[in-house]
């Protein structure tokens, strides 16, 4: 397999919610192609033992590196948490993923190195952000961490701003905000859709941190040090998916912020 700056970038998720991190990607490198694996299918990966998220995920990367890409972006948490060991396995590109972006971010941003995690119950159960926390932040950092399985359904349902998701956010977060964080980690896909009423929340004090802009200037650093950097032109991206749910194209071009233009089905 040979790549060159022409070859684009595989991203891909368990549903729509990497689309956060394809949006970062396509604002920050506006001249990549982007392949885009979404396993609507089989969502929500969150809930799923490492074993069964591992396998997808593998299925997932073969899929993808047939596509030729030059780089291979984990844009789920769960899969980043629980299968990067099989992913980089497989791959002969590089691999990068949103758990390392964002525990560095995170570490970059933070004062008092008091930092929350919120993200779903595999990704918290994993300790995979404490673990990165404390491989590039050393022992002194304080990290409190809370899985959040209803905000994946909230986003997806819409209720952005919504009485309920609030109420929920409200009840999630205060174990958190007791520890006096000033930054909050939001460890999933979905979440940074629910980033002002989390902001509203938590209140000032509390910066939140999403891997989606860490995970862009993260593959915009790999391919200019490959020297595979694609300096021009407008690319046609793809969107590859493993069923059609109802509301599909309304939910993602929600997470994407822009019209999908080719939406591929496929069948693993
Ligand atoms: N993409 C997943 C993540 O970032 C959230 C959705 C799911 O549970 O599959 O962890």
């Amino acid at each position: 397999m040979h790549c060159d700056a022409s070859c684009p970038i595989g991203i891909f998720d368990s549903g729509v919610g990497g689309l956060t991190v394809a949006r970062a990607v396509m604002d920050r490198l506006p001249h990549e192609r982007i392949v885009y694996f979404g396993d609507t299918a089989r969502v929500p990966y969150g809930v799923k033992s490492p074993d069964t998220v591992a396998r997808y995920a593998g299925e997932i990367t073969k899929f993808l590196l047939d596509k030729n890409v030059k780089l291979l972006v984990v844009a789920c948490n769960t899969m980043a948490a629980v299968a990067l060991p099989a992913i980089t396995a497989l791959s002969p590109v590089p691999v990068i993923e949103v758990v390392t972006a964002g525990a560095k971010s995170a570490l970059a941003v933070s004062k008092t190195r008091r930092i929350g995690i919120i993200a779903t119950p595999s990704t918290i159960a994993s300790r995979a952000y404490e673990k990165a926390l404390a491989l590039f932040g050393g022992p002194d950092v304080r990290v409190v961490a809370k899985a959040c399985p209803l905000f994946v359904p909230l986003v997806e349902e819409g209720w952005l701003d919504h009485p309920a998701t609030r109420l929920v956010a409200e009840e999630y977060l205060r174990p958190l905000l007791a520890e006096d964080l000033d930054t909050l980690i939001l460890g999933c896909t979905h979440y940074p859709l629910l980033a002002p009423l989390l902001q509203s929340v938590a209140g000032p004090g509390v910066r939140l941190q999403d891997s989606a802009t860490a995970m862009a200037e993260r593959a915009a650093a790999v391919l200019a040090e490959l020297g595979l950097a694609q300096g021009d032109g407008a690319p046609r991206h793809v969107f590859h998916v493993t069923d059609l749910p109802l509301r599909f194209r309304e939910i993602g071009e929600r997470f994407l912020g822009r019209p999908m233009e080719d939406v591929r089905l496929e069948k693993m």
